[in-house]
């Protein structure tokens, strides 16, 4: 009995000296990848390997955050990025409160920074925002005290977007140093497109760019990436292919970027025959929403060679992950 209970007292001491000496993120917010080191990145998929376990299990959830409340702010359409924050945050047992602009007094003229300040004045710690406008998050990070995560600023970056992405190629490849990616489609109004060519190349991957003239942004190579406008050059030379969506509701509508989705699916979309044609077998990558038939078609997005949906399911590891280590950041937190 006595040997038992030192056991557990031991135990604990344990937990709370790993709470001390564990590693901690460079940053106390996640506003884009620009921002993070490769240590951060790699700490974030540490953590995020051990919360794929718990996802495994029968009861998927752990206490971790029990004293933390997080407000998820969506002033953008988001289908994924919102369900998979949500389903993290609960998760880790965490209060979550969600917003949504359409049913808000945005409507009502309501400032950014007035909507937010009201919402934590209802003691939240954490604020998960999607919003149009580049820098958003970066701006809100100056103005309040809780933690910023940006779930997507405009046209700037979607930092858990690619964190789930490198992830899973990391997952399907074995590590992501080394390995060649290719990013399809509309780069210039692309948010997935920046964030990945920096998650990526902080972690040692070559990265290509490839779509229209028109949709690829003219200083794009001073990021160090390829500039392929042939499908078939760019997908001969990569081992991951990450085909994006065109961005239709960031397009200025008075510009004709391509004559018409039938003639970009012609020249930019990946179907089976491409796929075929090719040297070796590579990874199909999607963000979601898709458009089939347009950036790809559907025998090629639900192959055994894409990995759409392992990218869905990861999201949920990795924003816990996120979540639990910005968590360790906030100050006068005490570990629980
Ligand atoms: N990938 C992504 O950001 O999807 P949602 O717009 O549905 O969140």
């Amino acid at each position: 009995m006595e040997k038992r209970r030192r056991k557990s007292r031991s135990s604990i001491i344990g937990k709370r000296h790993r709470k001390m000496t564990e590693p901690q993120l460079s940053t106390r917010h996640l506003l884009g990848i620009r921002h993070l080191t490769p240590q951060d990145i790699e700490l974030i998929f540490s953590q995020a390997d051990e919360f794929k376990e718990v996802l495994r299990r029968p009861i998927k959830k752990v206490p971790s955050l029990r004293d933390i409340t997080v407000a998820n702010l969506f002033f953008e359409n988001s289908t994924r990025t919102r369900l998979s924050f949500e389903l993290a945050e609960k998760r880790l047992s965490a209060d979550v409160v969600n917003f949504s602009a359409a049913a808000s007094s945005v409507k009502k003229g309501e400032t950014l920074v007035d909507t937010v300040n009201n919402i934590l004045s209802m003691k939240v710690d954490m604020v998960v925002m999607r919003h149009a406008s580049p820098g958003s998050a970066e701006f809100l990070s100056k103005k309040v005290t809780a933690a910023i995560i940006n779930a997507g600023d405009g046209t700037h970056e979607h930092p858990t977007q690619a964190l789930l992405d490198a992830y899973s190629i990391r997952e399907r490849l074995g590590s992501v140093k080394g390995k060649k990616i290719a990013i399809v489609g509309d780069i210039t109004h692309s948010r997935v497109a920046l964030s990945n060519i920096y998650c990526l190349q902080k972690l040692g991957a070559e990265v290509m760019v490839c779509g229209p003239t028109t949709l690829i942004p003219r200083h794009i190579r001073s990021l160090g990436v390829k500039v392929e406008h042939d499908l078939m050059k760019a997908l001969e030379w990569c081992d991951v292919a990450n085909m994006l969506r065109i961005q239709l509701e960031r397009q200025d509508s008075n510009v004709r970027y391509f004559p018409s989705q039938r003639e970009y699916a012609m020249l930019f979309g990946l179907d089976k025959e491409r796929l075929e044609a090719l040297s070796h077998k590579i990874v199909i990558m999607h963000p979601g929403p898709i458009n089939r038939g347009v950036e790809i078609t559907s025998d090629v997005a639900d192959s055994d060679q894409s990995i759409i949906l392992d990218q869905v399911e990861n999201g949920v590891a990795v924003r816990m992950a996120v979540i639990y280590l910005l968590a360790q950041m906030i100050p006068g937190r005490r570990a629980v």
